[in-house]
């Protein structure tokens, strides 16, 4: 299979990672574990996973299936909300790392914040225990919003390296990821494509894809990068895998970037999960 050399970005904690990954969300079983094994293959070396998702013996087996060197991989898995407090959220990564059969994750994040529940603090302090005994690298959170991430900071003095946040071309963030920036959080976009939804008939970025010959999902990929944010989108197919990764032989204009940028809007959520409000367990 050809590789592809994906370029790098340093993280807060010093560790280096991939500007594109994969995501996993619905691959399962063997035909998960043979996709995400597929995914290494065509070049991906930073893959998203969770608790809740229930993959993470697929990870761990795609991880003993690739020949790609353990070292070599980033993995991620995430904390459920329904395991916030502290003696909880500490078996539940060993837990993780069990299914997965795995020494350490590389990154594992809090999967939401919950603030009616309002335990993620304790949730952090318990990754940032875990980080400190080599349960995982890096920590880091996801759908925390500014005020979140300064509760973090206030309480325990740590910030995440990564918050993973909705982020596709009809909610594009620019607020939220002007406060990562600012705070030196690195921002990884999930549904980056919007879940395959009407985004990939979009005329204007179809325009842009003819005129690079490239396609849509290439198009959204590769802006994603240019704004700075890591894109994890997920395909069951090869083709596809290898098509949302090969976005590193062109690049967009400022016209280009803005015409994708004008295309947010403050009701662009998928499934309107406003994590002020929305809880997941
Ligand atoms: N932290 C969180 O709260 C959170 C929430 C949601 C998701 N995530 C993570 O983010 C990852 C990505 O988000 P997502 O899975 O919701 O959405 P996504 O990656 O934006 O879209 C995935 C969908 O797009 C299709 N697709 C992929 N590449 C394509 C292409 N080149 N052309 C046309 N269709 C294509 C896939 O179908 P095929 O598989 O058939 O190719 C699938 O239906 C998840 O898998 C998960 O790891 C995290």
């Amino acid at each position: 299979m050809m590789s592809n050399t994906i370029p790098e970005i340093t993280l807060n904690d010093g560790l280096t990672v991939p500007t594109i990954g994969f995501g996993t969300a619905a691959l399962m079983g063997n035909d998960g574990a043979h996709a995400i094994k597929s995914a290494i293959d065509v070049g991906y070396r930073l893959i998203d996973s969770a608790y809740n998702y229930e993959n993470e013996g697929a990870v761990g087996k795609a991880v003993k299936l690739s020949s790609v060197q353990r070292e070599k991989l980033f993995i991620t898995s995430k904390l459920p909300g329904r395991y916030h407090t502290y003696d909880k959220a500490v078996p539940t990564i060993q837990e993780s790392l069990y299914r997965a059969d795995l020494d350490y994750y590389d990154l594992y994040l809090i999967h939401w914040p919950n603030p009616i529940q309002d335990d993620y603090v304790e949730a952090w302090q318990a990754l940032i225990d875990a980080k400190k005994w080599g349960l995982v690298r890096s920590i880091g959170v996801c759908n925390f919003l500014p005020e979140h991430l300064e509760r973090l900071k206030k309480e325990t003095g740590v910030l995440p390296s990564i918050n993973q946040i909705e982020l596709h071309p009809f909610f594009n963030q620019k607020e939220q990821r002007k406060w990562h920036e600012k705070n030196n959080v690195a921002t990884e976009s999930w549904s980056p494509i919007g879940r395959a939804n009407e985004v990939l008939q979009n005329e204007d970025i179809q325009k842009i894809a003819d005129h690079h010959n490239k396609t849509v999902a290439q198009i959204i990929l590769r802006w994603h990068v240019q704004l700075g944010a890591i894109p994890i989108p997920k395909s069951a197919s090869p083709q596809r895998q290898l098509e949302n990764i090969s976005i590193f032989d062109f690049s967009l204009n400022e016209t280009e970037m803005n015409t994708i940028n004008a295309l947010s809007r403050p009701d662009g959520r998928n499934k309107n999960q406003d994590p002020a409000v929305y809880e997941e367990f």
